[in-house]
């Protein structure tokens, strides 16, 4: 079943499967509700919105925000599986949604909702009913501090799929991404921008993720990473300034802070970089986190940059993973990073000398590398 959401559609692998079960974790306030609702809203067929955490009005009330209405969609605030059932045989919905997983409770099970037992029980219950009529549900599940999806870990084996909604809540960005699915890749992510009116698609994430500026700035420098088989540009911005107050602060937002120590070690060792005195802090455009190694080289451009406080020219971008002596080593899909970047009007994209490139662009330069050394003399 094709939903009018094509991130979701790619993240799913086509769309939803008749009879699976999708269960979409994500922080309290990220979007899940939002997303959920808007796909219930623009279905043609019957779609049922279980909410055991918000009600009628309140949902009634952010459809409106949207902009939206569905003829084919009912909303039931209910917590009780055995009243939900009831409704579900009344209406017969193509889409079941039960937001959140957590909130349901099941007569047959002494514990209260929210419990392990409980959770279990239910889901069961669930999916139970979606492979016995073929239907689709989707599960909401809150996650806890550490990043899981609370209950029991079983609860994700249960499942076909699992979804997880993430991003940084002061930034409009949201990324969907695949834990598991039974029915496609893993490596397929969705993006969207939270604006008043809910969820937006982003159809060309390169283009919003590179910050408009006047001038080159000393500092940044776009990598060109790729999640799935979708290339995505994207700006690293890099302060490496004096400390002033003794131990030197390392901070990295979206980027792996041990993997932004180990570029740091490297730069000392290969291209002259005293950072024991420095303050360095990394930052990736757009509060997203992407863990694509391309960015190595990127993250160590923008680094080297504001260093020597030199722009780097804002046509080039960079793609290469680097290694512990400083090799620059070559990475996955190097093909589709190059027509991206092409696409996009850079000028020049610096890979790993040892890249295995088929056919040579036409409107842009590629410059390969073996060692930092050579990136550093190149670059200023
Ligand atoms: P919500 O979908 O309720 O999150 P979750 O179900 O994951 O807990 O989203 C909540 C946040 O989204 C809330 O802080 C307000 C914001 N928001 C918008 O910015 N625009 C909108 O149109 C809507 C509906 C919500
Ligand atoms: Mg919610």
């Amino acid at each position: 079943i094709k939903t009018n959401d094509e991130e979701l559609n790619r993240v799913l692998g086509g769309g939803l499967v008749p009879g699976s079960v999708i269960l979409l974790g994500g922080e309290p306030g990220i979007g899940k509700s939002t997303l959920l609702l808007q796909v219930s809203l623009s279905l043609n067929t019957n779609v049922l919105y279980i909410s055991g955490e918000e009600s009628q009005q309140q949902i009634k009330l952010r459809a409106d925000r949207m902009g939206l209405s569905g003829e084919n969609c009912f909303v039931l605030s209910q917590t009780e599986t055995q009243k939900i059932f009831q409704q579900i045989q009344k209406i017969k919905p193509d889409l079941l949604i039960v937001d959140s997983i957590q909130t349901l409770h099941s007569n047959h099970i002494e514990s209260g909702a929210g419990s392990v037992s409980q959770i279990r029980a239910t889901a069961g219950e669930l999916i139970q009913f979606a492979k016995n009529t073929n239907t689709p549900v989707i599960l909401v599940g809150h996650i806890t501090k550490d990043g899981n999806i609370a209950g029991p870990k079983i609860l994700e084996h249960m499942v076909d799929t699992v979804l997880q909604f993430e991003g940084d809540r002061n930034h409009i960005y949201r990324i969907l991404r695949a834990q598991k699915n039974r029915f496609g890749a893993t490596s397929e992510i969705g993006i969207y921008e939270m604006i008043s009116q809910g969820l937006r698609q982003v159809t060309n994430p390169s283009e919003v993720l590179i910050s408009e500026k006047e001038e080159a700035l000393s500092g940044h420098a776009i990598a060109a990473t790729v999640e799935g088989i979708r290339p995505l540009m994207i700006e690293v911005q890099a302060l490496v300034s004096s400390a002033v107050y003794g131990t030197p602060q390392r901070s990295s937002t979206g980027f792996n802070a041990k993997r932004l120590n180990m570029l740091l070690a490297v730069l000392e060792k290969r291209a002259g970089f005293s950072l024991g005195s420095k303050d360095v802090f990394i930052n990736i455009t757009g509060g997203i986190t992407i863990e694509d190694p391309a960015l190595d080289m990127a993250v160590v451009a923008a680094l080297l940059s504001s260093y020597h406080d030199i722009p780097i020219l804002q046509k080039i971008c960079f793609a290469a993973e680097i290694g512990l002596s400083g090799e620059i080593r070559p990475i996955a899909k190097a093909e589709i990073r190059i027509q991206e970047a092409e696409k996009l009007g850079f000028e020049q994209i610096v890979v790993s000398k040892f890249s295995k490139l088929g056919r040579t662009p036409k409107s842009i330069k590629i410059k390969a590398f073996s060692k930092v050394e050579n990136l550093v003399d190149f670059l200023f």
